[in-house]
């Protein structure tokens, strides 16, 4: 596959014309009467038209033929997409997943649509606001068949296997390890290579913004210009039998047909774009005293709510690094918090859990819920000399933490059959290491 080509830069006002048909954009308009090679013009919104300009997001693209010419759109088998949160009854433990199975290549071929599956969320569609997990576990390439999503922005976290994303507004390759949104009512289709995984973070009526950075100052975390955003591209096929455009509205599937392929966008200008971003490229801030510095710390993009300084949902890493604090337990400290974390893994060990929690698999400690290092791990860092060390090499796991408390589904807790019931135990062998009449630790044995 020859090497893409990206705009960089976080939501910024970009441009881009296939170099196949030269001056495609309208020069000083953005709706002549008619456009260059006679193109058609389509805004794609994706904001109110009156919200402030440092929020306003909009795209026009210009195409061989508008969206509008397809059938109407018919229901769908909904497979394991979901968004009905009380299929069980509530759960308040502390949740883990063993790897989600990807189904075998050589049983049935299976898709990035036909293989998503639900596995939490909360909130409501048709009021904007809201969030879902969801875990995409696929084997075969999309074939004349696209995707949009009318209820919110998908944030896409491959574990295995590299994704080719074809999109209205270019092509992207996205491996483990770097991440990609595709934000609301953009039709993209997923090429894949092998079997596949991977997790979706997807928020109803908001849009990720890259956190504020308050006295860390003008540079760090995930820096603007490390976003990278397609190039136009686009491909003017018929289509035999027709092409299928499946639509998540409502929390439902749809399909309708149309003649043509729908990446026929031969350039587009604006801000409201895909983009992909490379976790290796996140600046990590951390502790150079003593103590933790909270989590949000490693924020890589954020949904803000409307109540100020509380997310929808945040996107956290917990990437490779230098643990130096002094005179300090370094792993996460014990806690309870009125968020929910989900957190998954891309690749390598969690410093805070040794086994258990693996690549592929998940875990939820909800609202409230306590959780923290296992007996193992505190074992060994109350006693470890604390030297300069790497922490987490070779290793990415990330959280989607939320201020909502989020349901499970029922697949999450039964059809999947990767709960692991013996999670709690990896605390049961924590004990009590109080010595009231003395107050000098010793440190536990
Ligand atoms: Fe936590």
């Amino acid at each position: 596959m020859p090497e893409l080509k990206y705009i960089s830069g976080f939501g910024n006002e970009c441009a881009s014309e296939d170099p196949r048909c030269p001056g495609s954009l309208p020069h000083g308009q953005n709706n002549p009467q008619i456009c260059p090679y006679n193109l058609y013009a389509e805004q794609l919104s994706g904001s109110a038209f009156t919200c402030p300009r440092s929020t306003n997001k909009r795209s026009w693209l210009y195409r061989i033929l508008p969206s509008v010419c397809h059938k109407p759109f018919e229901s769908i088998d909904q497979g394991y997409v979901t968004h009905k949160w009380d299929e069980v009854d509530p759960d308040p433990n502390q949740l883990r997943w063993k790897p989600f199975e990807i189904p075998k290549t050589s049983q049935n071929k299976v898709d990035f649509v036909s293989g998503l599956h639900t596995l939490c969320g909360a909130g409501d569609i048709r009021s904007n606001n809201g969030l879902a997990v969801h875990i995409f576990l696929c084997n075969s390439s999309m074939e004349n068949r696209c995707f949009y999503n009318s209820d919110g922005d998908f944030l896409i976290v491959p574990q295995k296997g590299k994704l080719l994303i074809y999109t209205e507004f270019g092509k992207m390759c996205v491996q483990p390890n770097e991440i990609c949104v595709i934000q609301r009512g953009m039709r993209f289709s997923i090429d894949v290579f092998e079997e596949t995984r991977g997790y979706i973070l997807e928020v109803y009526g908001v849009h990720f913004e890259l956190p504020d950075l308050g006295p860390i100052g003008a540079n760090g975390l995930a820096n603007p210009r490390d976003f990278l955003i397609p190039v136009a591209w686009y491909e003017d096929r018929q289509v035999q039998g027709g092409y299928t455009v499946i639509n998540k509205y409502q929390g439902k599937l749809f399909a309708a047909k149309q003649a043509v392929s729908p990446f026929n966008v031969v350039a587009w200008h604006g801000n409201y774009t895909p983009y992909k971003y490379n976790l290796e490229n996140f600046m990590v801030i951390n502790s150079v005293a003593f103590d933790h510095a909270d989590p949000s710390i490693f924020t890589v993009l954020t949904a803000k709510s409307v109540r100020t300084g509380v997310a929808i949902a945040d996107f956290v890493i917990f990437p490779p690094r230098w643990g130096v604090a002094e005179k300090t337990f370094r792993p996460p400290y014990y806690h309870r918090n009125c968020m929910s974390e989900f957190m998954g893994l891309i690749r390598g060990h969690y410093e805070a859990k040794q086994g258990g929690f693996l690549p592929g698999g998940g875990s939820l400690h909800s609202a409230m819920t306590p959780h923290g290092p296992d007996a193992d791990c505190f074992e060994k860092a109350s006693k470890a000399k604390l030297v300069p060390e790497r922490i987490a090499d070779g290793t990415m796991a990330f959280m989607f933490e939320s201020s909502l408390s989020l349901a499970v589904t029922k697949w999450g807790l039964k059809t999947s059959c990767c709960l692991d019931e013996n999670y709690y135990k990896c605390w049961e062998p924590l004990k009590s290491h109080f010595t009231p009449n003395s107050r000098n630790p010793t440190g536990p044995n």
